[in-house]
């Protein structure tokens, strides 16, 4: 059986943990494969709305078994609090939920130097989200990371204390004002790790390999966007891991001829949390609107999220980089009641028109170029099959996959579950 990748095409919040909850019946496996806590992935049934960081989206459902990989940074005190969350629900994850040994670990001191060098940077700081992430891949590559398989060893906190100290000493290097209590922050830390230990740690790309040996399916969960992306994102204003298709492959170690459909998501307009450009940003009542009956609100961090029109040259950029074989539009519902859409379809890039995506998209060096459509009137929300959705939604649809290439194949008309419309 092959592997599906599932990925966010914008800046992240595209409703990938709310589609992959959709698609788990399908799959016996749901894995992901990078970033960490950064993410928050949201998932509502039965009237009630989960939100996970770190965990995969296959988590509620009975059968399925949900794969942290390699590719992935883990903070064992958020995990634990996922973990706390799951227990009010009853949800057996000891038996269905596996821990990759390659999967690094988020200090605390990483979270205080992730918080030394955004204050550091003052106004140009990237607006992360404060969990630790760029540290802690920084410490991968720097090839001084701890690991999960570590906590198996003798020496483990050996290793620790040795890691932790350097930070201290890199904390004091930035020379800012960061109040933080460390012997505390150890505390939590470490009886979060005895949670983790309680759990099963795998060599997840030999437990993967023969999982596909045994026919079984699987689905690769992504986390923030494209565009957030280490190597293709709007770079510095991106996070720590290639959140792009070629990362579930080095994130969970399956080879790129065993993916076969990437599934690539997108809003039906355009958010962004956290600093750096973003073309069709709206700073007037209407993106006041999207941000209002979108509830445009991190799931991570509570922070307001910005809104734009829908932004075709990230999209074909982002369907471009990823191989993207289906593509799914979300939260059309909160485009109701406009007259007219926007979609921008080209750049200006000083002073001349084009079609892809320059090094630099900053405002001084780009202005969107729109092409627009009408819009409709009608609530999308309780609609259960294409035949109800108004004409000018079908246009946009059509509109969309015309300009792309590539088929909307699921439209979502609202955060639950049932609100999901299979084409
Ligand atoms: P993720 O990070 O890609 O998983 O997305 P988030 O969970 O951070 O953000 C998506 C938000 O939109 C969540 O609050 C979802 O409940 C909500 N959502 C998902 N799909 C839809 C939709 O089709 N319509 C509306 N109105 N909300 C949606
Ligand atoms: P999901 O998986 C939206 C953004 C942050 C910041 C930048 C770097 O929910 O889509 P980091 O914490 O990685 O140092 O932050 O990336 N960011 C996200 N934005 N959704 C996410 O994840 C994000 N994860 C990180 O706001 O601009
Ligand atoms: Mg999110």
């Amino acid at each position: 059986m092959a592997v599906n990748l599932l990925l966010g095409l914008q800046w992240g919040d595209e409703g990938k943990g709310k589609i992959v909850d959709v698609l788990t019946s399908k799959y016996d496996i749901i894995a992901r494969f990078q970033g960490g806590p950064n993410a928050g992935h949201t998932l509502e049934f039965d009237g009630i709305k989960h939100v996970l960081h770190t965990i995969p989206s296959g988590i509620f459902h009975k059968n399925a078994i949900n794969v942290v990989g390699n590719g992935v940074v883990i903070d064992p005190v958020i995990f634990k609090k996922e973990l706390d969350n799951l227990d009010k629900y009853n949800i057996d994850y000891q038996s269905k939920l596996l821990i990759s040994r390659k999967a690094h670990i988020i200090l605390p001191t990483h979270r205080i130097l992730d918080a030394a060098s955004e204050t550091a940077k003052g106004k140009a700081k990237i607006g992360s989200t404060l969990k630790g992430i760029g540290p802690t891949y920084m410490d991968k590559t720097g090839r001084n990371g701890l690991r999960i398989g570590d906590l198996e060893l003798d020496n483990w906190k050996e290793k620790y204390r040795n890691l932790a100290n350097k930070h201290e000493s890199m904390i004091a290097f930035y020379n800012v004002d960061i109040q933080y209590d460390l012997p505390e922050l150890e505390k939590e830390f470490f009886e979060a790790i005895k949670v983790l230990k309680s759990l099963t740690f795998i060599d997840s790309e030999e437990y993967l390999q023969q999982a596909q040996n045994d026919g079984k399916s699987i689905l690769a969960e992504g986390a923030q966007g494209s565009l957030l992306d280490i190597d293709f994102g709007t770079y510095p204003f991106v996070t720590s891991s290639n959140t792009t298709a070629a990362g579930a492959c080095t994130g969970l170690g399956v080879a790129p001829n065993k993916i076969k459909e990437v599934f690539g998501i997108f809003k039906a307009y355009t958010t962004r949390v956290g600093s750096g450009p973003f073309p069709t940003e709206l700073f007037d009542e209407t993106g006041e609107r999207m941000a209002k009956i979108g509830n445009e609100f991190g799931a991570t961090t509570g922070r307001p999220r910005r809104c734009g029109w829908l932004d075709l040259v990230v999209l074909k950029y982002a369907v471009q980089i990823n191989g993207v074989t289906q593509l799914m539009m979300m939260k059309g519902d909160v485009l109701s009641g406009f007259d007219k859409l926007k979609v921008c379809t080209k750049y200006n890039y000083k002073g001349k028109e084009i079609d892809y995506l320059p090094f630099s998209i900053e405002e001084e060096n780009v202005t969107p170029i729109y092409d627009e459509v009408e819009g409709w009137e009608e609530d999308l929300t309780k609609m259960t099959s294409e035949d109800q959705f108004p004409e000018n939604l079908k246009k946009y649809i059509k509109y969309i996959e015309d300009f792309i290439g590539v088929p909307i194949k699921v439209v979502s008309v609202g955060p639950d579950r049932k609100q999901t419309i299979l084409r």
